[in-house]
């Protein structure tokens, strides 16, 4: 008789990453359960054969503790790129200490934790403190840990190239503020083959830099995204002071900031490895550039309907957010 197939619960599975983390895990051939606070938000990832849905909010210890029996290993994506810091704190630092805590009871040890290439407890973002945080409680619980730490993530379905293709092929010029910050952004598609790779046992204790093969600045991402997009525009470098007015105003419209004041706290921090920790390469992945990629997803509609799409992002974020806050 074949023994069943290997389980894995996926935190944040109905995510940009989690769900090329799901195709990737029903292809090596895993069982997964992807918890979610809406089952429509799994909409595009329940039909993969071996994988199961459940409405539950993971910030509840009994939720958790009806989630994880029957698993070998948990893989936890949950995040939030902007908040209060009462809700970094919850999501970054006390969903960790709860999940560690839940997965020790219930005899899972195996986590493998996706946090954030440049993280500290130092940092000027709370971000980035507060995934330092999260880490931290980790690899103090005991558990058999392995953390991937990615930088900027980019591919079909992204948030970041996708929109400033967007907004190049609808507005005149880019005012950008830290154009000069460098990132080494990396394919999601070598993201998800890594976590994939981070659930054998040689990888226990390890942490992986998730990086690319091109360290670039923000204004050279901006430039690539007009150039594989259908538009390149002139980008208007802004002094800092303007650019945290311009971050606030933002905060204040409807819908998830395109760019906060915690972000561009962020970005005065080189995002590049710093060679601390292995990169993919070390778990056999071979990595793949913006040019070879992004030219095959960014070229889209008409400027019109790209106007419609940034409108409809924002404000079904918005939706989104409004709805889980009731
Ligand atoms: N995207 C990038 O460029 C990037 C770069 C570096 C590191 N990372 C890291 O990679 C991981 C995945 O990122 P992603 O871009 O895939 O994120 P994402 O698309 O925003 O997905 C986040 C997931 O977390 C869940 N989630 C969000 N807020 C939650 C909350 N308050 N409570 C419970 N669940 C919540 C959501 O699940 P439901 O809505 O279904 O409940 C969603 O599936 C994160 O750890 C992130 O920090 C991402």
């Amino acid at each position: 008789m074949t023994p069943p197939a290997p389980s894995v619960l996926v935190l944040g599975g109905t995510g940009f990453v989690g769900q090329h983390v799901c195709e990737k895990l029903q292809r090596a051939g895993w069982r997964i359960t992807v918890p979610t606070r809406r089952a429509t938000s799994a909409r595009h990832i329940q039909h993969l054969p071996g994988l199961t849905v459940v409405e539950a909010s993971v910030h509840d210890d009994a939720a958790l503790a009806r989630l994880l029996p029957g698993h070998q290993a948990v893989i936890n994506l949950v995040a939030i790129l902007h908040g209060s810091e009462a809700a970094f704190e919850r999501t970054h630092v006390q969903l960790p200490a709860r999940l560690a805590r839940a997965c020790l009871n219930a005899g899972v040890p195996r986590l493998v934790h996706v946090s954030a290439l440049g993280v500290a407890t130092d940092s000027p973002s709370r971000y980035q403190r507060s995934k330092a945080r999260g880490e931290q409680v980790l690899r103090d619980s005991g558990l058999e840990l392995t953390v991937l730490r990615p930088s900027v993530i980019f591919g079909a379905g992204d948030r970041f190239l996708n929109l400033f293709a967007q907004l190049q092929s609808v507005f005149p010029v880019v005012p950008l503020a830290g154009a000069s910050a460098r990132f080494q952004p990396v394919w999601v598609e070598d993201v998800a083959d890594a976590a994939v790779a981070c659930l054998r046992g040689d990888t226990v204790g390890k942490t992986f830099d998730a990086v690319g093969p091109d360290i670039m600045t923000l204004a050279d991402l901006v430039r690539a995204a007009g150039r594989y997009g259908s538009r390149q525009r002139p980008i208007i470098p802004l002094p800092m002071a303007l650019g945290r007015l311009q971050a606030m105003l933002m905060e204040l419209a409807p819908g998830e900031p395109l760019m906060s004041r915690d972000n561009l706290d962020a970005m005065s921090v080189d995002n590049v490895t710093t060679g601390q920790w292995p990169d993919l390469g070390a778990l056999g992945i071979s990595v793949s550039g913006i040019a070879a990629v992004a030219p095959t997803y960014l070229r889209g509609p008409p400027a019109r309907s790209r106007l419609l799409a940034i409108r409809g992002h924002l404000s079904s974020r918005h939706r989104k957010e409004k709805g889980r806050r009731n």
